[in-house]
């Protein structure tokens, strides 16, 4: 199961651009986190599904050194050399995504050269629904595809990680790659980011997740992002110091022994570890509460994770928070910002007999508030794939 337009968008352009058809296409979707903020570089867990909107990347050989780069949807070409390790200009930033791959993925073996590549998406760029780990998941899965390797899901995510941190400037973990590679028709995908193992966990069938879009500007890469990872690690180092036991990460602090020695640390790191702490104890309560089919507690579970975000982690924005407020008083089940934070997307978690409803009602408080937001009921889908002709 995959998106067809974008697949259908990538060959088009490839075609006209290149006069030669693809030989390799390759998909990945976007994601939506669901609970589980910021945990994943804590070595902590998470909640997520991919969804039914993605990133096709389509190749074919050329008969000239480099890499022909195509964006569809921009209606750009860049030419670049696979093998060196600069970024591209301001103007090509889309491009820094694939050129990243292509030169991470060298030192496994995976060397391309000599390829027309055209890439093609449906997921809205700074909507925080992983647009360019989908981009780069996808870039991976064709270039694997048209080398004849082959490299373990882990293996791909970390280099679409790296292609992330040093090509793009976000020292994310590894949420937004694991989505789009593991995902789950219909279910969500449980991530444990410290063992590096997911599994399904299936959703109540009359569950749906909205996005609300509230359209404002969003680039993790000049967010404090970075500076809130920093703020991680400092709690971290100061807990290892004060605790019997060995602190490598976030995960190895209990709820119990933060609340006893948050007091001893640096107060901002505190207030930032606390919301950590906090959503990996709510993942693992929330897998609880949908085993029992609880939806009602388990929306509860989305709206403490935007209350610590607001209050503890202070990775929100009013837009986001008027977003989630709107789905409150339109009796949603849950709200609370998915994704880095500072702009993206609100996840509204409805009965699928309310979804529609909710939409309209959460768009029209937008409106009132200057907003223009724009929702989607969206559909788990399944991971990254290669397309077969
Ligand atoms: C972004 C990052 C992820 C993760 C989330 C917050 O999506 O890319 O690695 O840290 O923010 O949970």
């Amino acid at each position: 199961m995959y998106d067809p337009k974008p697949v259908e968008l990538a060959n088009q352009f490839h075609q006209a651009t290149y006069a030669t058809p693809a030989t390799v296409q390759a998909y990945a979707p976007g994601r939506i986190e669901i609970l589980g903020n910021h945990t994943d570089y804590n070595a902590g867990t998470t909640l997520s599904t991919a969804i039914n909107r993605g990133t096709a990347v389509v190749l074919s050989p050329s008969d000239t050194s480099g890499v022909n780069l195509s964006a569809a949807n921009l209606d750009q070409s860049v030419h670049f050399d696979p093998t060196t390790d600069e970024t591209m200009s301001d103007e090509y930033q889309w491009a820094n995504y694939v050129k990243g791959v292509f030169n991470l993925l060298r030192p496994h073996g995976i060397e391309v050269d000599n390829v027309n590549c055209t890439f093609a998406g449906s997921i809205p760029m700074g909507a925080g629904l992983s647009s360019s780990a989908a981009l780069e998941v996808a870039t991976a899965y064709a270039l694997i595809e048209f080398a004849g390797g082959q490299l373990k899901p882990i293996t791909i995510a970390k280099v679409a990680q790296a292609a992330e941190q040093r090509f793009a400037g976000c020292n994310c973990g590894l949420l937004d790659q694991f989505s789009s590679i593991f995902g789950v028709p219909s279910g969500l995908i449980h991530s444990d980011f410290r063992t590096l193992e997911t599994t399904s966990v299936e959703l109540p069938a009359e569950a749906r997740f909205i996005m609300i879009n509230p359209h404002i500007e969003h680039a993790l890469a000049e967010s404090p992002y970075n500076e809130r990872r920093s703020s991680c690690e400092k709690a971290t180092a100061q807990f290892n110091s004060l605790l019997d036991h060995p602190v490598e990460t976030l995960r190895d602090v209990s709820w119990e022994e933060f609340t006893q020695y948050r007091d001893r640390i640096d107060p901002e790191a505190a207030q930032r570890a606390e919301h950590v702490i906090a959503e990996i104890t709510r993942v693992a309560h929330g897998i609880e509460l949908l085993e029992q089919q609880n939806l009602h507690a388990f929306g509860q579970l989305l709206y403490d994770s935007h209350e610590t975000s607001r209050t503890a982690f202070e990775n929100s924005c009013p837009e986001l928070d008027l977003i989630v407020e709107a789905a409150r008083e339109a009796g949603a089940l849950g709200a609370r910002l998915s994704g880095g934070g500072w702009g993206g997307s609100v996840v509204v978690l409805a009965r699928e007999s309310e979804a529609k409803a909710l939409c309209q009602s959460i768009i029209k408080t937008g409106r009132t508030h200057r907003l223009d937001p724009s929702a989607e009921i969206t559909i788990p889908s399944a991971g990254a794939q290669i397309i077969n002709p």
